[in-house]
């Protein structure tokens, strides 16, 4: 496969080490940086705008970037025929870039794939709602400076937190606009499930918590589940948990493969 990146930080760094060791299946052609990158993470080209990407012909992009580069360039790489993986899924929150996305990928022909990134259980999740969903909720603990900038916490004073504290209690939508940075684990969770308005989130500081700790529960005819993922940092992001890059390598695997799991 060919493959063209955007980005050029932490989880493109993963990428591209995977898709260098195993380069008879991938070739990264280039990815799309800032101006602010200014070399590469892999032994591929850096470009700064999409048409100089999509000379090269990738068969898919792979978004590492950020919600404004999915906003920026998806529709347009999708329209002309081109698969997208995404990986900053909390874009989807916002209904009318969800919905221009799913137009243009019908327009081109193209796929759209979302990997699991730093969660777990999406694929029973929407495997359930297939016979209905009853209750899907998303219970996120981090440290309490881990919360700190988010308008959702604005005139809270996170240092005088010392004991776990339930800093936000609504719906998955509500969770994305008030603390973006939590709105892509938000955001997953609701697109395999029941969708941005039903899912129910809480958020929590906790002074004891190391690791950034998401608890998903889920019930419906299919039964009952719960995943509980603690997931380790990326060492060049502290704030991107390294399974998400792992998610982005396991599914390019998943297309390249022929026993898929
Ligand atoms: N789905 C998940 O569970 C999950 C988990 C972790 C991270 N993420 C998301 O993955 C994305 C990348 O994470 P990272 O740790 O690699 O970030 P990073 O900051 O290490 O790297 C981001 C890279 O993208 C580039 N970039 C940003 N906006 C761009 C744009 N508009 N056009 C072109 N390039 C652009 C930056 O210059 C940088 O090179 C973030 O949006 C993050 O929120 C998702």
């Amino acid at each position: 496969m060919k493959l063209g990146l955007i980005g050029n930080g932490a989880i493109a760094r993963v990428v591209a080490g995977h898709c260098a060791a195993h380069s008879d299946r991938f070739e990264i052609a280039a990815a799309l940086g800032l101006e602010t990158d200014v070399e590469s993470v892999g032994a591929y080209p850096l470009v700064h705008d999409l048409p100089s990407l999509m000379s090269h012909h990738p068969d898919l992009v792979i978004e590492c970037a950020s919600q404004a580069a999915v906003a920026a360039h998806c529709a347009a790489i999708l329209k002309s025929g081109c698969d997208v993986m995404i990986i900053s899924v909390g874009a989807f929150a916002a209904d009318e870039l969800r919905q221009g996305l799913e137009r243009a990928a019908h327009q081109g022909g193209a796929k759209i794939y979302i990997p699991p990134g730093a969660l777990a259980g999406l694929d029973a999740i929407s495997a359930a709602r297939t016979d209905g969903l009853d209750e899907v909720t998303l219970r996120t603990r981090k440290p309490p400076k881990a919360w700190s900038g988010a308008p959702g916490v604005e005139g809270v004073d996170l240092d005088a937190i010392t004991e776990p504290t339930v800093i936000f209690s609504g719906t998955a939508r509500e969770a994305a606009q008030a603390f973006p940075k939590n709105a892509n684990v938000a955001a997953a969770v609701a697109l395999a499930g029941i969708g941005m308005d039903q899912t129910r989130v809480e958020l929590i500081a906790d002074p004891a918590a190391s690791r950034n700790n998401h608890l998903i529960t889920a019930h419906g005819p299919f039964g009952r589940l719960k995943i509980d993922v603690e997931a380790e940092p990326s060492p060049h992001n502290p704030k991107t948990s390294h399974l998400a890059a792992l998610s982005i390598v396991r599914a390019l695997d998943r297309l390249t493969e022929v026993l898929v799991l």
